[in-house]
């Protein structure tokens, strides 16, 4: 058996906060690399952070970091999600650490000493936010904006230099058709055939010089190294590949696989193996593409605010119960629906109910009818036991064909098949009628036995994917035995000793409440969705804030009247022009044609007036109802949704539209009083 295994996920760009995508993609790989382990192979698992290019540079200066500082925070939330969810990875490249760029000019001088690389001029359809160029042809198949974002691209043109990609194509083509192993799922391979390879390659821009945030071209600084050849090299440049000591290279090159979302197989199917080709290396053996994971069947995306929160999930629910949720929900080559109903649903039935009652009720069994001492089975096997030591005993073949497939999610349930054949033994033998009778108490005895062994199995199972679960386990089992512990000691049934000592612990998974927590994921996501609608209405209506455009009246004085850093100044008489009042809210209704106003009722002394106002998204009707606010009274009428709103209610907002506060009075004041 070759027992080394090399496996990595994609180095994420820290341009953003992690989120529930990047840690699907990476809990997977890390279930792979731990099951790996476990069936005795010496694994080395990589991920990373990608911090170079143009994206990361503007996304810094926004937030008024350096782009190493913005790095560095983000990378640094990557690390510690990692730690949180028990990823075991070996090691952790960022394409700034020094050994990564060292690594990278290295071979970019190599591959233009021999002449694979080579400098020229390039002009074309490029999008930044993926750091991508694209064909016309690819570019009109996705009507007229880049393929994988949707957004606009623009034509840039720059001396570069230029990767021989046609010279490698046919030998990669003839690759790709002679290994069907290497890009999995196989749908995937007659894609990049198709759609890339076929139609014909042209070389590849690898450097540019619109931008400084990158690897420096070693000779020629003008120029950095476009961000895919600096970020595939990572897989070489962790594992020491050019550097003094390259003695993990020698021992994992080539990788087994690369684990990495469907977006990104065509980097790692064309441009990687043309760059190894080149190098004169071997390939790495296998490139799997995973599937998205969505939310409400849409794209996750920081701009839609429906992006999921690892860390609130974990610090709620968990981590082997997101891990869980993670790895056997989705189908790992598919896209997946994240829902936060089924969340729920098999936190409480798989997990809960499943697997956390059969622990519970098989020691609590042990305890009460044999004093947590585990009795010995009888040597003859009567047919009702027969399914469970059959599927038990047999458990671990169909797991290594699942994994080895790179399908975590079909091992799991194949577990989850035994802990419910075991769910239904309790049924059948009933061991609490069993009990009643003394004459059966061998029977009684070999039925918690064989519960007993099955959990070990269950538990030895389970540990590549929810490692916390596992030694919860054995402590409970009483296994302490490090040999019944291993992967091989579960392809036979009885491991587990008579005499062995039961304890009860705690429950595995306690029930949550379905209801309230499906309120609170809802409106975790409802406020955030809320958010990130204001942040968008602000940055489209940079000119009127997102909160008074439906408020505001028709004739808007229009933005080139405005000084750069705010209003044009005013005379006296001028701000004396406006009515400013105090009004009580009487009610506050919903305008249900409208997604953003309120109907309110106002008491202005004696008189009461209806206002609309678009502060629907931060205040709730019993936030405001009775309390006093300021208007603007001697506003034109203006008519929305067909109501006629008399006045305007006056409020402050945090920039973005973040939070939106209408305005009140310090103390209480008779309503219709007037403000100076
Ligand atoms: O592409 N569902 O980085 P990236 C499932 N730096 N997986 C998701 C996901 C989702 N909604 N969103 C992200 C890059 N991912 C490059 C990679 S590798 C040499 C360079 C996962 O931050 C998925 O694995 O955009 C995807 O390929 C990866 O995060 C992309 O991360």
């Amino acid at each position: 058996m070759n027992d080394k295994y090399y496996i990595t996920t994609p180095i994420y760009y820290p341009s953003a906060n992690p989120h529930i995508g990047h840690t699907y993609c990476t809990v997977n790989t890390d279930a792979l690399a731990r099951y790996k382990r476990l069936t005795g192979h010496e694994v080395y698992f990589l991920t990373g952070t990608d911090e170079h290019g143009q994206k990361i540079e503007r996304k810094a200066a926004e937030m008024g970091y350096t782009p190493q500082e913005y790095a560095d925070k983000i990378t640094g939330g990557f690390k510690r999600l990692w730690e949180l969810m028990d990823i075991s990875n070996d090691g952790f490249i960022r394409t700034t650490d020094k050994r990564h760029m060292e690594c990278v000019q290295k071979i970019f001088k190599k591959l233009y000493d021999q002449g694979d690389i080579y400098r020229s001029e390039y002009s074309g359809h490029y999008c930044a936010q993926c750091e991508a160029f694209w064909t016309e042809t690819q570019l009109k198949d996705a009507g007229g904006v880049c393929p994988d974002c949707g957004r606009k691209t623009e034509i840039a043109k720059e001396e570069a230099y230029f990767l021989r990609v046609s010279k490698y194509a046919p030998r990669l083509i003839e690759y790709i058709r002679q290994n069907p192993e290497f890009i999995q799922p196989v749908s995937r391979a007659n894609e990049m055939l198709n759609n890339f390879l076929l139609p014909g390659c042209e070389d590849l821009c690898v450097t540019r010089s619109t931008f400084k945030w990158g690897v420096p071209v070693p000779f020629d600084e003008r120029h950095v190294i476009y961000v895919w050849v600096d970020a595939l090299a990572n897989y070489l440049s962790a594992i020491g590949y050019l550097s003094d000591d390259d003695s993990l290279y020698k021992k994992f090159w080539p990788a087994d696989v690369h684990i990495v979302g469907k977006e990104i197989i065509r980097f790692h199917t064309i441009i990687w193996p043309i760059m190894l080709m080149a190098l004169d290396l071997p390939l790495p053996k296998k490139i799997y593409g995973h599937g998205w994971l969505l939310f409400d069947g849409d794209k996750m995306s920081k701009s839609k605010g429906n992006v999921v929160d690892p860390f609130v999930l974990v610090e709620r629910y968990g981590v082997d119960a997101i891990r869980y949720f993670l790895l056997s929900e989705f189908p790992f080559g598919n896209d997946g629906n994240f829902d936060n109903a089924t969340l729920i649903t098999r936190i409480n039935s798989d997990l809960a109910n499943d697997l956390g009652n059969l622990l519970s009720r098989t020691v609590a069994m042990a305890g009460k009818y044999f004093e947590g001492s585990l009795p010995a089975p009888t040597a003859s096997v009567p047919e009702e036991d027969a399914p469970v030591i059959e599927a038990a005993s047999s458990l671990w073949q169909r797991m290594d064909k699942a994994m080895d497939d790179i399908h975590p999610h079909a091992a799991l349930a194949e577990i989850w098949k035994l802990i419910s054949l075991c769910n239904k033994y309790i049924d059948v033998t009933a061991p609490w009628v069993l009990a009643k009778d003394p004459d059966k108490r061998e029977r009684l005895g070999t039925v918690i036995y064989n519960l007993a062994e099955a959990l070990r199995v269950i538990a030895v199972a389970v540990s590549p994917f929810l490692p916390n679960t596992s030694p919860k386990m054995f402590e409970q089992l009483g296994i302490e035995d490090e040999a019944l512990r291993t992967w091989d000691s579960i392809k036979e049934f009885g491991g587990i000793r008579p005499g062995t000592v039961l304890h009860k612990g705690e429950a595995l998974f306690p029930r949550i409440d379905a209801k309230k927590e499906l309120e609170f994921l809802d409106n975790m996501i409802e406020e955030q969705r809320k958010k990130a609608a204001a942040i968008k209405a602000a940055e489209e209506n940079a000119e009127a804030p997102a909160k008074l455009a439906e408020t505001a009246p028709a004739e808007t004085a229009p933005a080139e009247e405005k000084e750069p850093d705010g209003k044009p100044m005013i005379a006296y008489e001028d701000f004396a022009k406006i009515d400013l009042r105090v009004a009580k809210v009487l009610d506050c209704v919903e305008v249900k044609k409208s997604k953003h106003l309120y109907n309110i009722t106002l008491e202005l002394g004696e008189e009461k007036r209806t206002v609309l106002s678009g502060i629907k998204d931060w205040v709730k009707p019993e936030d405001i109802i009775g309390r006093n606010v300021v208007i603007v009274y001697n506003l034109a009428p203006r008519k929305m949704c067909g109501i006629e709103s008399c006045g305007m209610i006056l409020a402050a907002s945090t920039p973005g539209d973040a939070d939106v506060v209408p305005l009140t009075t310090l103390k209480d004041i008779p309503s219709g009083s007037l403000i100076r």
